[in-house]
């Protein structure tokens, strides 16, 4: 049985809710590009919400780290991976969560118990030592424990959001006798699965505690796979390894004589496919997720041009495989199939017409390079030839010469930054490019947001909007679909105040003063200490960056076209003013 399979049944055995994957690009954070971590969809409820399916949730997250995407090419790296994660959110603490561990390891997988080691938290900062899960491994037999600092077993999600001391737990993996003592830094141990227990919240003010504690624990599916299945090269479990020979097969050179263009293929297809497979609908382009995905992809293409790949349809070849492989628990994939082939093929059609241009000119530029290449040659490359920096930079190495990135990456920022300003529509003729519609779509998502607080309950949340001219869509926490009746009286009360012509009012006031005042909003850290505040009448008040209309009778007539699910516990309303 898969271990993604066993974990959950197990976890479900132990009163937990299966959850779905979130989306790979989070709907209502705009501070990271991709889910890096399981907890990621879930940090309002680790901050305190009610989450619709309880207090005990499992799944398996889709997640994507693109910050070294130098090491992928090694036996362990990979951009895209699964991570499989249970929570208590204010239910179970350390007693439980490492009691499920332990018995999900010896149990379940039947990994021996002296190939199991700990580390746990020394203590640090002013938080204390944690000696209660050192006492709670000891009972269950586990003697090997290390205690480290901060750096080590303290987890949070980059600079800010809920945190906590955790225990990491590794596997010996090796033939080797299993040493008596615990050395974490011998790299026989691997780190198999981190349980932390978040009970912290830190932000730039410093840290506090949060109204409950909660567990949030995750483990490499990929890793662990390969261990369980006794490999020491992840590429080569059965995560991997059909599609490392159909690639091999593709190629004029073997896995042995090239594993890194092999393993690099196989890597950035997959993720690419996830990437076009989500729901956030993401399209190779030159910025954010976009970016990413057109150079994954285009590096693949660089590396399937070294082996020698002559098929003209490599891309659609492996890109099926990974649906076929995946698509049991990722319905997404085969709903999205024909956009993911079409847009691989297109972008390696767009590419390969630059590439071969391109490289001409690379070995042109390289031979009048002493060591260094510099910023606009790198820059150069980019923008006439689309050779995203690492690409550059790559091929520079096999010549050893170095890339000023840093310049690079200051003239690409600039760049950028232009080109999202003049997508956006920001230079339209100086206006601040919100067109009068859109903004009459703001003022309706506070109206729709209140009245399905009086409708639906007070419990329900904004989770994200977007507009367009068009029309609005609005996402917020509920755990059930709306009744007929229910969209319809959202629906009236949003006309009724439309029709009261009520004034929209604005000010500015210190954040705290704001929130005491009633006053709504998603994500709170992510304001300034002042924020400015918009009110319709007493019946909204929200903070928000506006514009908005100076009176509801502006808006004319609100009307609900669809009514659907979003994601897990969340539901989604897409409306137009008539
Ligand atoms: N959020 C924790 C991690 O990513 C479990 O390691």
């Amino acid at each position: 049985m898969n271990l993604k399979d066993l974990y959950i049944d197990f976890f479900v055995s132990k009163g937990h809710k299966q959850i779905p994957s979130a989306p790979v690009v989070p709907e209502n954070d705009p501070s990271v590009l991709f889910n890096t971590a399981g907890m990621q969809p879930l940090i309002p409820y680790l901050m305190g919400q009610h989450h619709p399916y309880g207090t005990r949730l499992v799944d398996y997250q889709k997640c994507i780290r693109t910050n070294d995407l130098d090491s992928i090419g090694d036996k362990t790296h990979h951009t895209f991976f699964e991570m499989l994660g249970n929570w208590s959110l204010g239910d179970y603490f350390k007693e439980e969560s490492i009691n499920y561990s332990f018995e999900f390891l010896t149990k379940v997988l039947n990994i021996p118990i002296n190939k199991i080691a700990v580390t746990v938290f020394n203590g640090e900062d002013g938080i204390p030592k944690d000696i209660e899960s050192a006492n709670i491994w000891q009972s269950l037999g586990i003697n090997k424990i290390a205690y480290l600092g901060k750096e080590d077993n303290f987890w949070i999600a980059g600079e800010s959001g809920p945190c906590g001391p955790d225990t990491e737990i590794f596997y010996f993996r090796s033939d080797d006798e299993v040493p008596e003592i615990f050395d974490p830094k011998d790299d026989r141990w691997v780190e198999i699965w981190n349980n932390v227990f978040m009970q912290y919240y830190k932000d730039s003010n410093g840290i506090k505690e949060l109204p409950k504690k909660n567990v949030d624990t995750g483990m490499g599916y990929e890793r662990v796979t390969a261990i369980l299945e006794g490999v020491n090269d992840n590429y080569l479990s059965s995560v991997w390894l059909d599609i490392i020979k159909k690639i091999e097969s593709l190629s004029k050179y073997s896995y042995e004589e090239n594993p890194e263009s092999i393993r690099i293929i196989a890597d950035h297809i997959r993720t690419a496919v996830f990437i076009l497979g989500d729901e956030a609908g993401i399209k190779p382009s030159n910025t954010d997720q976009g970016y990413i995905l057109r150079r994954l992809i285009r590096r693949a293409i660089r590396h399937a041009k070294k082996l020698e790949i002559e098929s003209n349809d490599w891309e659609v070849i492996i890109a099926n495989m990974v649906i076929d492989k995946y698509k049991k628990y990722y319905s997404e994939l085969t709903k999205n199939k024909d956009v993911i082939l079409e847009e691989l093929t297109k972008e390696k059609n767009k590419f390969n017409k630059t590439l071969e241009k391109g490289l001409r000119e690379f070995e042109k530029i390289i031979a009048n390079v002493d060591k260094i290449l510099n910023k606009d040659l790198a820059f150069k490359l980019y923008d006439t030839y689309g050779f995203p920096i690492e690409l550059t930079e790559e091929l520079a190495k096999e010549k050893n010469i170095k890339v000023d990135i840093d310049g690079f990456k200051e003239k690409f920022k600039i760049h950028q930054e232009l080109s999202r300003t003049a997508s956006s529509g920001k230079f339209k003729g100086g206006l601040a490019g919100d067109s009068d519609k859109e903004i009459k779509y703001h003022t309706a998502t506070h109206l729709l947001n209140a009245a399905l607080k009086i409708v639906v309950g007070k419990d329900v949340h904004q989770k994200g909007s977007n507009i367009t001219s068009e029309r609005m869509r609005f996402d917020f926490s509920c755990d059930h679909k709306l009744s007929d009746e229910e969209k319809q009286k959202v629906e009236d009360l949003v006309n009724f105040w439309i029709n009261k012509k009520i004034d929209v009012n604005v000010q500015k006031m210190p954040k705290e003063e704001a929130l005491k005042s009633g006053a709504e909003c998603m994500f709170i850290e992510k304001y300034p200490e002042i924020v400015t505040v918009y009110s319709i009448g007493d019946v909204s008040k929200e903070l928000c960056g506006g514009p908005h209309v100076k009176n509801t009778g502006e808006l004319s007539k609100f009307k609900i076209i669809k009514e659907e699910a979003s994601s897990a516990g969340i539901r989604r309303i897409k409306a137009i003013l008539e």
